[in-house]
């Protein structure tokens, strides 16, 4: 005897993808029951398919546990009835059975409706008000706010994969250093060239290793021939480029002999020194003290950035944002509208941004380390391209193809 039942809903490409045998399993796996009600196959490659589902258990609590899986899989309830809605009991803090996030399109059963959840990214809750459910971080939801509680009128798209993203996640079924960088670079090139001609928004996020390893010209070129629409990095990528800039060194070793320079241990000091004596780095640019590198390109062409401290920081530049909030909050608000976001050699500045889009934004991760890659690489989107290399030989190789 199984008292507990509910029915679910599916469409999209259900066989191609695996997602129904995945439900089927889950419900197997939890020592649950189902029963296909109805099941529309799609007629051709193109089509889309659709199931209705029940599925049984023995106890609620059972019931409960399977059916946040298969909602988080892309299943959703056959008849939703309003999203459960309940008051924020005080500021930075929700009801305890709160709906979490996940960076798939995401849409709640409201008055009649599915509606669409703006903001989407992972980790959040859902608030309703305004001009309609939005996803907000659980610091940022005011006492009062209607929150969603529960998965129930949930509904979670899963992301199949178009004919773009195929052709952009060619290398997305596995990380591995043992593919053709110059193939991977080449793609990459190609959709840079693409977003150019979109018009679409291309964010950088780039750690100090860019410019230790002689990648900071490249990018710079970047900045110059307009693909780049912002970047986000820490202290470490200004003070670098800077010092490069003016003393020809990064953390004191000669970016042309790859030799220590004399004295060459100050530089980084010297550079935030000289920053400050101009009060800031567009300052220094204006004045004609910093006439090369990155965050000189980025000042001229008048390319946004955004520069976030760390514990482990120097100076810091007086650009880089040290209250954490705050710099989280300005990095969500580049990554917003991201078409696609390029992750070059930072760990922790990638995964911090990776948090904050949702799947469907296109990233590629550059690191010479296959574990970082595979990490910033599985978002769960199937739009990712890692590539593990040296990211100064990547950033050259990719300016030379895009120069050519
Ligand atoms: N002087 C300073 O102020 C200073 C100096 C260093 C770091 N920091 C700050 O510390 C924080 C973390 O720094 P981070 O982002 O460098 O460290 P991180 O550890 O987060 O990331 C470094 C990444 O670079 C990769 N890497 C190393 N060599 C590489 C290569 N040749 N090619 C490709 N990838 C390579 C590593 O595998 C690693 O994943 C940042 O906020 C940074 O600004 C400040």
């Amino acid at each position: 005897m199984r008292p507990r039942a509910r029915r679910f809903t599916a469409s999209g490409h259900l066989i191609d993808s695996g997602l129904l045998t995945r439900a089927l399993n889950l419900v197997l796996e939890a020592g649950a029951d189902y029963e296909v009600v109805s099941f529309v196959m799609g007629r051709t490659r193109t089509d889309e398919s659709s199931v209705e589902l029940e599925v049984r258990a023995d106890t609620e609590p059972a019931l409960e546990a399977l059916a946040t899986r298969l909602v988080d899989l892309g299943l959703w309830d056959r008849a939703p009835g309003d999203v459960q809605l309940k008051p924020a009991p005080r500021d930075s803090c929700v009801p305890d059975d709160f709906y979490a996030t996940t960076n798939r399109p995401t849409e709640v059963f409201l008055e009649g409706s599915w509606r669409e959840v703006a903001d989407m990214r992972m980790d959040g809750v859902i608030v309703v008000g305004g001009p309609g459910p939005r996803c907000r971080l659980i610091r940022d939801v005011r006492r009062g706010d209607p929150v969603v509680c529960t998965n129930r009128a949930v509904r979670i798209h899963p992301l199949f994969r178009d004919a773009e993203g195929e052709e952009f996640g060619f290398m997305a079924s596995g990380v591995s250093s043992e593919r053709s960088v110059s193939v991977a670079v080449r793609r990459v090139a190609e959709a840079l060239a693409r977003e150019k001609a979109a018009g679409s928004r291309v964010i950088v996020v780039a750690g100090p290793v860019v410019i230790h390893t002689g990648g900071g010209p490249a990018l710079a070129a970047l900045v110059r021939d307009g693909y780049v629409s912002g970047v986000l990095a820490g202290n470490a990528l200004a003070v670098h480029d800077i010092e490069g800039a003016l003393y020809g060194t990064s953390l004191g070793i000669d970016l042309a002999t790859g030799l220590p320079a004399r004295e060459g241990h100050r530089n980084h000091l010297r550079a935030i020194n000289a920053v400050f004596r101009h009060g800031s780095i567009a300052a220094a640019v204006e004045a004609g003290e910093i006439r090369s590198g990155v965050m000189y390109e980025l000042a001229r062409a008048g390319v946004p950035y955004v520069l976030a401290g760390s514990l482990r920081d120097d100076g810091p530049l007086p650009e880089t944002e040290m209250d954490m909030l705050k710099a989280q909050a300005r990095y969500a608000d580049m990554a917003r509208g991201a078409s696609i976001v390029i992750m070059l050699s930072t760990m922790l500045h990638s995964i911090a941004t990776g948090n904050m889009l949702p799947a469907w934004v296109r990233t590629i991760c550059v690191d010479i380390n296959p574990a970082v890659v595979t990490k910033l690489a599985d978002r769960g989107s199937g739009q990712a391209i890692g590539i593990v290399t040296d990211v100064g030989l990547f950033l050259r190789t990719l300016a030379d193809a895009l120069q050519r």
